[in-house]
């Protein structure tokens, strides 16, 4: 039995890191509909990031547009790299940001597939489906409270927060969600109560239950959804393979933010990601597998 460790790593931290991203998206045609679920036009083999590829749908009139992805959280450490990450890989962005100002200058400006709005996802669902619109094909929620005098700040953000975003999907028609969440949020069940991680977690206005909460409103609510749980998050650089478990399995571990995106987004162009929670952490130890292996792995529950 190994040692349980913190889930907040010393280089880890709540603030941002900018990671630019430049890499160059020859074309390949895919489609994703309403339900969720993506089909490429090629037999092209998706192998994580080392393959980027244009992502359209074709209009009416014949014309090309990018399929548009709505992120909550889009000025925080991951929210920033799933953005970028996303327009990297030929996706149209709406980046909901509470401060359009520091949003200007924390994501890439002067991109024209990227649009920024403001969101702020403890107003209710009705304001979010008026920003999310009827354009999104889903979205993506990295939100998470920023520390402060407001003890309930996880409940209403990391909890109703959600749900509220849950509720404007609703709204508006999008089927299609991708929520980043934590491991150890049903610590409780998995006999990790003692563990440090989920007590200081939990002690700081319960963010670990607020998380659960609003997971399992959304695995009620019908949307499609994959539910990614990290490890304790790194700004440094992958130093090894991505490792993904079912849930409830991972209590220790951490994880690249960098990686963290990517698997949110390449959840978006697997449907074996659909209707899953999945529990990631990086090992050196670990082998490399495609993400059609890796979200193929873990059953549906
Ligand atoms: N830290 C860890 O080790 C760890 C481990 C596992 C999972 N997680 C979870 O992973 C997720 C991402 O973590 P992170 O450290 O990358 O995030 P982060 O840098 O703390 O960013 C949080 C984002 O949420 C936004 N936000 C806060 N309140 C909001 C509100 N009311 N409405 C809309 N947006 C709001 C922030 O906006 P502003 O930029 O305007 O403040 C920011 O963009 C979080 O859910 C976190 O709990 C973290």
């Amino acid at each position: 039995m190994h040692m349980a460790t913190p889930l907040l790593p010393k280089n880890s931290t709540f603030f941002h890191f900018p990671l630019p991203i430049t890499k160059t998206i020859p074309s390949i045609p895919f489609s994703i509909n309403r339900t969720g679920s993506i089909s490429m036009s090629t037999s092209t083999k998706m192998e994580g990031s080392d393959i980027t590829e244009e992502i359209r749908e074709s209009t009416e009139s014949g014309g090309n547009v990018k399929k548009k992805i709505f992120v909550a959280g889009a000025t925080g450490s991951t929210g920033k790299r799933i953005v970028e990450q996303l327009l990297a890989k030929g996706f149209a962005v709406k980046a909901g940001v509470r401060d359009l100002e520091k949003a200007k200058t924390s994501l890439s400006k002067e991109n024209p597939s990227l649009e920024i709005v403001k969101a702020d996802v403890t107003e209710g669902s009705a304001k979010l489906a008026e920003v999310i619109g009827d354009d999104s094909e889903a979205v993506v929620c990295a939100t998470g409270f920023r520390p402060g005098w407001d003890l309930f700040a996880p409940w209403k953000v990391d909890n109703f927060g959600t749900v509220n975003l849950v509720d404007a999907c609703s709204k508006v028609g999008v089927n299609r969600f991708i929520l980043i969440s934590s491991i150890l949020v049903n610590g409780a069940a998995m006999g990790q109560i003692l563990n440090p991680a989920y007590i200081f977690l939990n002690v700081f206005g319960l963010t670990l239950i607020a998380k659960l909460q609003a997971e399992q409103y959304i695995r009620k609510s019908g949307i499609n959804y994959t539910i990614i749980r990290p490890g304790g998050l790194r700004n440094d650089s992958p130093t090894g393979n991505v490792a993904m478990e079912p849930e409830d399995t991972l209590y220790e571990g951490t994880i690249s933010r960098d990686q963290v995106a990517e698997v949110a987004v390449e959840s978006l162009v697997h449907p074996e990601s659909s209707y899953k929670v999945v529990e990631i952490v990086s090992r050196v130890d670990a082998p490399k597998r495609s993400y059609k292996d890796l979200f193929g792995s873990i059953e549906q529950r």
